[in-house]
């Protein structure tokens, strides 16, 4: 990479690859997101090119191309375009193989056949990165080619190293492309357009105005047979370490110093590097009661479902303003939102009959499942005297059909080479020196009721700022279209 490792640039690097080849193509991660977005981009015209599956199970094509409408039935909204699902299924190939055989990748190459220049998507776990790395090398089908990682990548710092020194025996950093599906969020790119595309913001994001930022990512569901997954990885590295904390970087970078990808990474990384080393009383881990009896789950786990952290960032800007960052399962609402509050007015100049409770002034970006912004405000409340209330002014996305999902969009970026909505090497790794203390040694898991917003004790970490936002959630009555 441009900053830490050097690029091998094998090739251009912006060069459109010429074949997709996914590992795990029978596994969870293709059912749920690869074959899905790899419809919406033959829908769209955008996947002319072979696309081959590869994965253990001695299944033959057609048994790939029945996985795929099942898919897309499942999770992608049905096979509504029956020429791009045909389209898509006549570019599918199937390569069935150990991943230490060497026969799996003289075969893979032969279906590749005369790519130059093939994208590898690895939806498999990082145990077997190395593997499969080395074979892809041995049999010629690393040459000119890129390749897609999911996260988490590694378990903790060392093990991210080791992953990366793995991933460069082959690729350069140009070619590698680590997917963070947030990053893929339409609502996610809008924190960086929104504060680079406007004026107004940039004199009061800083320590001067902004008093505190949350962020609360709530799931009202539990693990739904993830929990085998999740007992290797809890809440802090499955979704803090990199969905929340690469959000917490689009939220504090410095504006970009010129144009392009490397520009906005070079500015995330300063972000992870000027990130406090968390210390484990800056962090409150949590476990719904019942996971313990999960299918999966250890009797004595201490994996946390729940974890509040309390983040500081040492820069100009940021001195002195915390970062409450809090995520779990089973919490009452499913809803990912941004509470960035500004300092209160220096003083109370009306004298309001009710006392003014919780933020006056803040920006609020709602991330998902809605996509909303607001500035919230007081104004006066019609009548004699100068009572206020508070308002929003609320600006709600309404998705159109027509919107690109996180997957469609990152695999068509990394089919491009276009690095800009990928996590770089430094920092990937700069996000797990953050974490990586209270990674290793942390207080045990504090129990919470499923329903509530995690354990009371999370409390302490946002008294001296007035506590935690509990975003709130308007139901729709079934069959009406979203506020
Ligand atoms: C994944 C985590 O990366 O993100 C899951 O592994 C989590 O545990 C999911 O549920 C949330 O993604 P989204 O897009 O539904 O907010």
């Amino acid at each position: 990479m441009s900053a830490a490792t050097g690029d091998r640039g094998r090739g251009d690097d912006r060069a459109r690859s010429d074949a997709l080849a996914f590992f795990g193509a029978t596994g969870d991660l293709a059912h749920k997101m690869v074959f899905p977005a790899l419809y919406a981009m033959e829908k769209r015209g955008a996947l002319d090119m072979p696309v081959v599956g590869v994965a253990r199970s001695d299944w033959g094509v057609e048994q790939l191309r029945a996985r795929a409408r099942d898919s897309i039935e499942t999770f992608g909204g049905g096979v509504d375009d029956t020429a791009a699902f045909d389209r898509l299924c006549s570019s599918l190939r199937y390569v069935s193989g150990d991943y230490t055989d060497p026969a799996t990748f003289a075969a893979l190459r032969r279906e590749l056949g005369p790519a130059e220049r093939p994208l590898h998507y690895l939806a498999i776990p990082p145990s077997l990165f190395d593997d499969v790395v080395t074979a892809l090398g041995d049999a010629g089908c690393a040459r000119g080619a890129r390749v897609v990682v999911e996260k988490p990548f590694g378990r903790d710092l060392a093990s991210a190293r080791e992953l990366n020194a793995v991933l460069h025996r082959e690729f350069g950093e140009r070619s590698i492309f680590r997917i963070d599906h947030y990053l893929g969020k339409e609502a996610v790119q809008n924190i960086l357009y929104f504060r680079f595309a406007n004026s107004f913001l940039e004199p009061i994001w800083n320590r001067n105005h902004v008093r505190a930022v949350r962020v609360t990512m709530a799931e009202d569901f539990g693990l739904a047979g993830r929990e085998r997954f999740y007992e290797e990885v809890g809440a802090l590295r499955d979704v803090v370490q990199n969905h929340l904390l690469q959000t917490v970087s689009l939220l504090a970078m410095e504006p970009p110093a010129g144009r392009g990808a490397e520009a906005i990474r070079d500015e995330k990384v300063k972000v992870f590097r000027s990130m406090r080393t968390l210390r484990s009383d800056q962090v409150v881990r949590g476990q719904f009661d019942g996971y313990r009896r999960q299918p999966g789950v250890a009797p004595d786990s201490d994996v946390e479902t729940y974890v509040a952290i309390e983040a500081w960032i040492d820069s100009w800007r940021w001195e002195g303003v915390p970062f409450l960052i809090r995520t779990g399962k089973l919490l009452p609402e499913t809803v990912t939102e941004v509470l960035v509050e500004l300092k209160a007015p220096p003083q109370q100049v009306f004298g309001d009959a009710a006392p003014v409770t919780g933020p006056v002034n803040y920006l609020r970006f709602r991330l998902g499942p809605q996509v909303a912004m607001a500035l919230g405000a007081r104004a006066k409340r019609p009548g004699e005297g100068f009572d206020g209330e508070p308002v929003e002014l609320l600006f709600v996305d309404q998705p159109s059909r027509d919107e690109m999902g996180p997957y469609e969009r990152l695999l068509g970026d990394a089919l491009d080479g276009e690095q800009i909505l990928f996590a770089r090497q430094d920092g990937v790794e700069e996000a797990w020196r953050v974490v990586d203390h209270v990674v290793h040694d942390h207080r045990p898991a504090l129990p919470y009721a499923p329903g509530t917003w995690g354990p009371p004790e999370a409390d302490a970490l946002a008294r001296h700022v007035g506590g935690w936002h509990d975003p709130v959630v308007v139901h729709e009555p079934p069959g009406d279209a979203p506020a």
